[in-house]
């Protein structure tokens, strides 16, 4: 319908209307833009704007109507809420229209919607008015229609007036009831409103049996719902694992063809009768607040829990309680004026990809970096995004220049979803993975089995940097107030040049730098005459040997009596510890074999950092009479008092061995909050010990 170069140039159009001031002759931009931005949301699935931005086009096209009503013609955006019917289906009518939300985006907005409201319903500015809360779903708009108690007709919201007729795909969900009982309020004919969803793990699978299957996946829940409302075989339907959630009583007639939603007096009360009727409707997600701070209050603290819901929601929905009130406030003829969304922030946005940067780790991986245009993503201004690896690139045929689309859920680092083919002119320039390294030029290396290019340079600037950055930190020696700051800083200077420099600075030249003075320096200084007595796993696990992790640093430095015993170690002594591997063997004999090294560790010891092994270093010896000997033992549920890594520890020098599963194996399970299923299986199998954390902690005498 549009081709490349139109949408380029709509979406160009798009961005500049957004920082424009808006005139009269403007308006037919913004019809066009809008138009445009409607057909990608709801017709391709595909937005290119985020929800915001397209609300601020229509609120300036609406403003500028408001100023100028010869400009409202029939064919404005405003006038007409968007289409997502196909050709597929029966088309039906609505008995009332389903109509749109007005949004708002924080707590001020709210309070507006509250005084516009008691100015509709002439109640007093210091008089409360009550508002029910809900999610706002974010799967597919359905309408339910029962008449004398039976389900007759589903329909999808299509253009608010009509929509594609999907009662047989419907009828598949087990949460929609083909008979409810209507008339024990006198109901005859009614008309429900609701949202189909997925709920997240459940899409998780989905996914999962797609990519196996060889299909193309869903970008998220929202689209494998809305497809699966649209389903030609029902069956199909019922895979997908739908649920429909009921937010609202649209229309209801009794007998003599009269309106009967007065039946209820609140929003609440409807709800709740629907929810015993047996509809699955918002429930712990649904509050009645007594005024609108109790509601803003409300939203704030579901987008701050969004992430850990099961079900995507994209912002709330608040709803004036009070029917009467309802029927005060009408309907404009986008959305009723007695409900508002409250969007969350943005979890997507569009950008540029303007540049990529190639950064070098400490065992010298070579990951791209995007640099976007900055955008405010949740909250947060983001401006680089890593690339991964280069198959990351290829494979999603990312291009200099390209718009690209990036996402950021919840404490989720953000990535970019894709890149917006639609979007390109031309001028895209091809991203050219480098051979060589950026910064030493040493030729790349890629191994077979794995996906980063690295450079194989051992004394590479960039990866003596980031060695030392790692060396320092908390898993690492664990140097407190030791920061990635302080170790770019003291390499600037030309003070750390390799990991032995740390334990030789010079205190007093780093109390004279700007920013620090005698007592962080003095602080600095005893945090890393601390880690010079570390235990030597530490010290090894710190040298950043390629797969050389944290356990098998543990299982070696037990074999050891000092750390340069190790230049005397041949493949086979490594491989001989059980968990330890042919290639961590390799790396390690590598590493103690090159001089260069050697002498590294031999300044390291000069400088008063331990390589012989301590107390920490060897193995737990467990004595005969500790609480937990011989048991096996399953953390489940969140734990208060201590992290679930600290408790397993615990248990470990209790004499306990940690398994994964719930067995005639398991002796005990310790439960913490929201325990589930591992709690009922335990239960059931009658052989297990079940304790609380604070048993648990008391058990070991803590
Ligand atoms: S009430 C006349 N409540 O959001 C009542 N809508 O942008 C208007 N939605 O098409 C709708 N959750 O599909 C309402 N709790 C909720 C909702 C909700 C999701 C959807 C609905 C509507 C769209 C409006």
């Amino acid at each position: 319908m549009y081709t490349k170069p139109q949408q380029r140039q709509l979406f160009d159009l798009s961005k500049q209307l957004l920082e424009t001031a808006v005139t009269t002759e403007h308006a037919k931009d913004l019809h066009q833009v809008l138009h445009y931005h409607e057909w990608k949301y709801y017709v391709q699935n595909d937005p290119v704007l985020s929800d915001f931005e397209y609300d601020s086009l229509f609120k300036k096209l609406e403003a500028l109507e408001a100023k100028h009503p010869e400009l409202r013609t029939p064919d404005s955006p405003t006038q007409r809420v968007a289409n997502d019917m196909t050709n597929d289906f029966n088309t039906v009518e609505h008995l009332v229209p389903m109509l749109s939300l007005d949004n708002s985006y924080n707590a001020e907005d709210l309070k507006d919607f509250d005084e516009r409201i008691k100015k509709l319903c002439l109640i007093p500015e210091n008089e409360d008015v009550a508002y029910v809360v809900e999610p706002k779903f974010d799967g597919g708009s359905i309408a339910l229609v029962y008449e004398n108690d039976v389900l007759v007709r589903a329909a999808t919201r299509g253009n608010g007036t009509k929509g594609d007729e999907i009662t047989a795909n419907m009828k598949v969900l087990r949460t929609v009831p083909l008979r409810a009982n209507f008339s024990s309020k006198g109901i005859q004919k009614v008309e429900l409103r609701g949202e189909a969803l997925i709920e997240k793990n459940n899409f998780e699978k989905i996914n999962a049996q797609r990519e196996a299957e060889g299909q193309s996946l869903f970008a998220n829940p929202r689209n494998a719902a809305t497809g699966g409302l649209r389903m030609k075989n029902p069956n199909e339907t019922a895979q997908r694992g739908l649920e429909a959630f009921i937010y609202q009583l649209g229309y209801a007639i009794n007998d003599q063809g009269e309106h009967v939603l007065n039946q209820f007096s609140t929003h609440h009360e409807g709800i709740e009768f629907l929810g015993n009727t047996g509809f699955k409707v918002p429930t712990i997600e649904r509050k009645l607040c007594k005024n609108i701070q109790e509601a803003a209050d409300f939203c704030a603290m579901w987008e701050a829990k969004r992430e850990g819901y099961n079900y995507e929601i994209d912002g709330m929905v608040v709803k004036v309680n009070s029917l009467a009130l309802q029927e005060k406030c009408g309907f404009t003829s986008h959305h009723p004026r007695w409900a508002i969304a409250y969007k969350f922030k943005a979890k997507q946005a569009t950008s540029t990809l303007e540049s990529v940067e190639y950064q070098i780790g400490k065992i010298g991986s070579v990951t791209p970096v995007a640099k976007i245009t900055p955008v405010q993503l949740a909250g947060v201004t983001v401006s680089s995004i890593s690339l991964h690896n280069a198959d990351f690139i290829s494979g999603k045929d990312l291009h200099i220049g390209d718009t690209v689309l990036v996402e950021r859920a919840g404490d989720v680092i953000p990535y970019i979803v894709k890149a917006m083919d639609e979007l390109r002119n031309g001028t895209e320039q091809p991203i050219v993975f480098p051979t060589e390294c950026p910064v030493c030029s040493t030729k790349l290396v890629r191994a077979a089995s794995e996906a980063a290019w690295r450079c194989p340079n051992f004394q590479c600037e960039a990866q003596v940097l980031q060695r030392m950055i790692f060396h320092v930190s908390k898993p690492a020696m664990n140097i407190d107030g030791f920061g990635k700051s302080y170790v770019e800083r003291f390499h600037e200077l030309g003070w750390l040049t390799n990991i032995a420099d740390i334990y030789n600075l010079d205190y007093e030249a780093i109390a004279n730098l700007e920013g620090f003075g005698k007592r962080s320096a003095e602080k600095l200084e005893i945090a890393i005459n601390k880690a010079k007595e570390n235990p030597i796993y530490r010290v090894l696990y710190s040298l950043c040997i390629h797969h050389f992790g944290k356990k098998a640093s543990k299982l070696v430095a037990q074999e050891i009596d000092h750390v340069l015993d190790l230049q005397k170690w041949t493949l086979e002594d490594f491989v001989n510890i059980k968990d330890i591997g042919p290639v961590v063997a390799e790396n390690v004999t590598e590493f103690f074999q090159d001089p260069t090294n050697i002498a590294l560790l031999e300044q390291m010891e000069s400088y008063g950092v331990n390589l012989t092994q301590t107390e920490d270093d060897k193995p737990t010896v467990v004595s005969e009479d500790a609480p937990l000997v011989g048991k096996t033992i399953l953390f489940t549920g969140k734990l208060f008092k201590v992290s679930r890594k600290e408790a397993q520890e615990l248990a470990i020098k209790a004499g306990a061995r940690n398994i994964s599963a719930v067995s005639s194996k398991l002796d005990i399970l310790v439960v913490g909050e929201k325990a589930g299923s591992k709690l009922k299986k335990a239960t059931a199998l009658g052989t297990v010990q079940i304790l609380t954390e604070d048993a648990f902690l008391e058990l070991l005498g803590r």
